[in-house]
């Protein structure tokens, strides 16, 4: 490689301190969370088998057909970067011998191949929860209500929360034709990959983010208004526990979502301050698929979030002016050991601290500290030592006291919780 500088791959983001720190602040929300709702979290490989995505995802959705990272090992196998959770997280529980019921979160890097632009990216953040062997309705409506949950905690601006229903394997064949005559209508007036999707899957037309199209379908019969009687009460019932807890949402009858593995309820949240990619996140219930990967009928229904366009809609995050990192400093050389066992005494005491082992004078020592945005120094000087103090500096106002150096510890923190 030459000298030339490199840049990252397109679509991939660089996360530098301190948005690294405020990107692991939502992670750390959505583990408590997942675990304030008895989740637990689940790991799974960044690839697999892409028959695993081809088969869930659906080989009609955009996902499977357009976006795949998809590549061949040295044992010519067909490999795909997973695009998302779900089907990985279904086949492990299968192969690790699923048994009754299983809650699962996952925080994780996921990969398409899209368009990048803001709020699309190649390589994304994914917080995803599965409540795999649940078949009630209230579990669709507490999905809906931790989702909104992690926005809320998060402060997230202007986000609404869509909810339809999309039926089942008894309605939607009924619903499936009266809206394939439909469209067969209006071939005309729809645009080239809509007439494609008549036959391979007609509810993705309701995805088209053409205006012509989404004029035609504006008369377009809904998925909601053809439900059997299972499905409605189903969708009743969520909307009955949406109610109760005193949840706002929207009924979306439009909202079908872009994978192929949901029926019943699907959800998703929106933020009117993305802009184009104004999905937060979504998700819905997937009864079938446990069953497509050969596993026993099993009911289920999750959803996943999207890290980066919830930082985005977040209001700026408040940062401390100031970092819990205490920088120990010493005035001669003579103190050099003193103060290397002080910060070992910091650290063991559960407090951040580092020292500049590059800088040879205090004031080199000092201008460290400030530029690493420590919030305080503690100071060991001659003079200080004799007396059995040290000085505790609080670089954000500039005050200097001298402290017991078996006080140092407690001193520390009381400045670090203002
Ligand atoms: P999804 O709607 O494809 O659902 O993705 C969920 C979220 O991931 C989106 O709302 C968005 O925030 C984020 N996302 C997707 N693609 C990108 C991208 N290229 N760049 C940035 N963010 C992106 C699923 O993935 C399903 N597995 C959800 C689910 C779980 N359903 C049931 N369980």
């Amino acid at each position: 490689m030459s000298g030339a500088k490199q840049s990252r791959p397109k679509g991939t983001q660089d996360f530098l301190p301190p948005q690294s720190e405020d990107r692991r602040r939502v992670e750390e929300v959505a583990r408590r969370l997942s675990r304030l709702y008895g989740y637990r979290e689940v790991m799974t490989p960044m690839f697999e088998h892409t028959e695993v995505f081809v088969k869930s995802s659906g080989d009609a959705s955009d996902i499977v057909t357009k976006e795949m990272y998809e590549f061949r090992d040295r044992a010519d196998r067909s490999l795909t970067l997973r695009p998302e959770g779900t089907p990985g997280v279904v086949r492990a529980l299968l192969e690790g011998g699923l048994r009754g019921s299983s809650r699962v979160f996952y925080v994780g890097s996921y990969f398409r191949y899209g368009r990048p632009q803001k709020g699309r990216y190649r390589e994304f953040g994914q917080y995803g929860v599965e409540a795999v062997g649940e078949a009630s309705p209230l579990t669709d409506a507490e999905l809906i209500i931790l989702g909104d949950q992690f926005y809320h905690d998060l402060g997230v601006a202007d986000c609404r929360t869509l909810v339809n229903s999309i039926g089942c394997r008894e309605c939607r064949p009924q619903y499936r034709e009266k809206l394939v005559g439909f469209l067969g209508e209006h071939r005309d007036e729809l645009c080239e990959d809509c007439r494609l999707r008549i036959d391979r899957n007609p509810l993705r037309v309701f995805d088209c983010k053409n205006e012509s199209c989404q004029q035609v379908l504006a008369d377009a019969p809904s998925p909601s208004n053809h439900l059997c009687d299972a499905c409605e009460e189903h969708f009743a019932t969520v909307r009955y526990a949406l109610d109760r807890a005193g949840m706002q949402y929207e009924l979306a009858d439009r909202l079908v979502r872009g994978l192929d593995y949901y029926n019943r309820t699907v959800f998703e949240y929106v933020s009117d301050r993305l802009g184009a990619q104004d999905s937060l996140g979504g998700g819905g219930r997937y009864d079938y698929l446990v069953e497509e990967f050969g596993g026993p009928p099993t009911p289920a229904a999750g959803f996943a979030l999207g890290l980066e366009r919830t930082m985005l809609a977040m209001l700026e995050p408040a940062r401390p002016e100031r970092r819990h990192l205490a920088f120990v400093v010493w005035m001669t050389p003579d103190e050099r050991d003193e103060a290397l066992e002080q910060l070992a005494k910091l650290r063991a005491a559960g407090i951040a601290a580092r020292m500049d082992f590059d800088a040879t004078k205090p004031k080199r020592q000092f201008k460290s500290a400030d530029a690493v945005g420590a919030a305080c120094c503690v100071v060991i000087g001659p003079d200080e030592v004799a007396r059995g103090v040290y000085a505790l500096k609080d670089m954000a106002t500039g005050e200097q006291s001298e402290v017991p150096t078996n006080m140092i510890v407690p001193e520390v923190r009381a400045l670090f919780r203002d």
